[in-house]
């Protein structure tokens, strides 16, 4: 195939690829909805719902999953674009171009976007390495090996982000930029910790070790205590959001060699459309990373306070807002986080349209053909 990246394609949509070429069908679909799902999401609320409507996957915000903590839905949206990235690329396997209609957020209905199959290209080696690194990618919350990231994976991660429409910026460990970034994030984590209103959203989604939920965070995903300060400048790891909070239910151990980068995930704007592209360049980086056993430790809660997400902005002099700080390294161990079955995330089909009608709503900008494109 020739590798297009959704850049090019946002700007050149070419009539052919961005056609619906053949409908999804019932059989595939289940597949679809499952690999979309394998995306990371705030706290593992999972919060999307899929519909199969005339061939092609509609996808929703479920904002009943919503956190009281992110009540601009930013980080629900970013979510939601981890998961339209897994849907694209599970498209892919399919021998098709995705074809994504991103639709205006309507107030009570929350429908994000369309994905149907357009032209067909065989799915790409770099595409069906990321595909296959899905089921053992995950959130990083344990100890790094310690070795060093391979040899221009860091670039080609921010050639992922770049390909999404964002921007990941390294911070050299040794700067005064990594101090001030593990400070005010510690004294932001520290007090995300004692504010009721996040420690009652942490104890809604965290799960204790036998629990059988699909989703929430599991006790043998987080540390039983969160990450002392002064210890977690020295091991070099940013101090984590707290899932135990002083329970002593988490399975995972805080120690460690420190990570082997940190970085800051941003756009250009600040739009839900942008929190979309934020999702999108994630998820793709981090399947990416973890097709080379190269996982991530993920934090948001700095930012979810207005002021220390602009401060992190000022003191870093990031080109624009910041989504997600990541800290990577090597691991040889996994267990990945549970989700719910595709029947649990999927709404009732629609009766199909009569022939010609338009399904969709009046103003929806064009259809953006998205092949997975490639790392140099
Ligand atoms: C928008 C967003 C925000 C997140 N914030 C944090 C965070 O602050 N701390 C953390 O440990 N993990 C964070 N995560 C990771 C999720 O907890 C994780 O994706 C989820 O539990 C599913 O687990 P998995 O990534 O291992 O599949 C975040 C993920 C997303 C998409």
């Amino acid at each position: 195939m020739t590798s297009k990246t959704v850049g090019d394609a946002l700007r050149v949509p070419s009539p052919s690829d961005s056609r619906q070429t053949r409908p999804i069908r019932e059989d595939e679909a289940g597949d679809l909805i499952a690999t979309a799902a394998r995306a990371p999401s705030v706290h593992n609320t999972q919060p999307w719902r899929f519909r199969l409507t005339d061939g092609s996957i509609e996808m929703f915000a479920d904002t009943r999953r919503q956190l009281r903590m992110d009540p601009d839905g930013r980080e629900l949206l970013i979510s939601c674009g981890a998961a339209l990235f897994g849907l694209r690329l599970a498209v892919r396997s399919l021998g098709y171009l995705p074809v994504v209609e991103l639709l205006p957020a309507l107030p009570r209905r929350r429908q994000l976007a369309r994905v149907s199959l357009g032209a067909t290209a065989p799915i790409t080696e770099g595409e069906r390495r990321m595909l296959n690194a899905l089921p053992h990618r995950h959130t990083h919350r344990g100890p790094f090996a310690g070795a060093p990231l391979p040899d221009g994976l860091l670039a080609a991660l921010q050639h992922d982000a770049r390909a999404e429409g964002a921007m990941l910026a390294v911070i050299d460990p040794a700067s005064s930029d990594y101090l001030q970034l593990g400070e005010i994030a510690s004294a932001a984590a520290r007090r995300g910790d004692l504010d009721p209103w996040a420690r009652a959203e942490v104890r809604r989604w965290r799960r204790a070790a036998d629990s059988r939920a699909r989703d929430g965070v599991p006790a043998r995903a987080f540390a039983a205590g969160a990450f002392p300060d002064q210890a977690g400048r020295r091991r070099g790891r940013l101090r984590q959001r707290d899932f135990d909070l002083g329970r002593g239910m988490g399975l995972l151990t805080a120690d460690g060699p420190p990570a082997a980068a940190t970085a800051v995930l941003i756009t250009r704007g600040d739009s839900q459309a942008d929190w979309m592209r934020a999702g999108q360049a994630l998820h793709r980086l981090l399947a990416h990373a973890a097709d080379r056993w190269v996982f991530a430790s993920l934090y948001t809660q700095p930012l979810e306070d207005a002021t220390t997400r602009a401060l992190i902005r000022d003191r870093l002099r990031l080109p624009g807002p910041p989504h997600m700080l990541l800290q990577f390294g090597a691991a040889q161990t996994t267990q990945a986080t549970a989700r719910r079955p595709p029947s649990e995330v999927r709404e009732p089909a629609r009766r199909p349209s009569a022939p010609g009608a338009h399904h969709g709503p009046r103003r929806a900008p064009p259809p953006v053909p998205s092949a997975v494109p490639e790392n140099p």
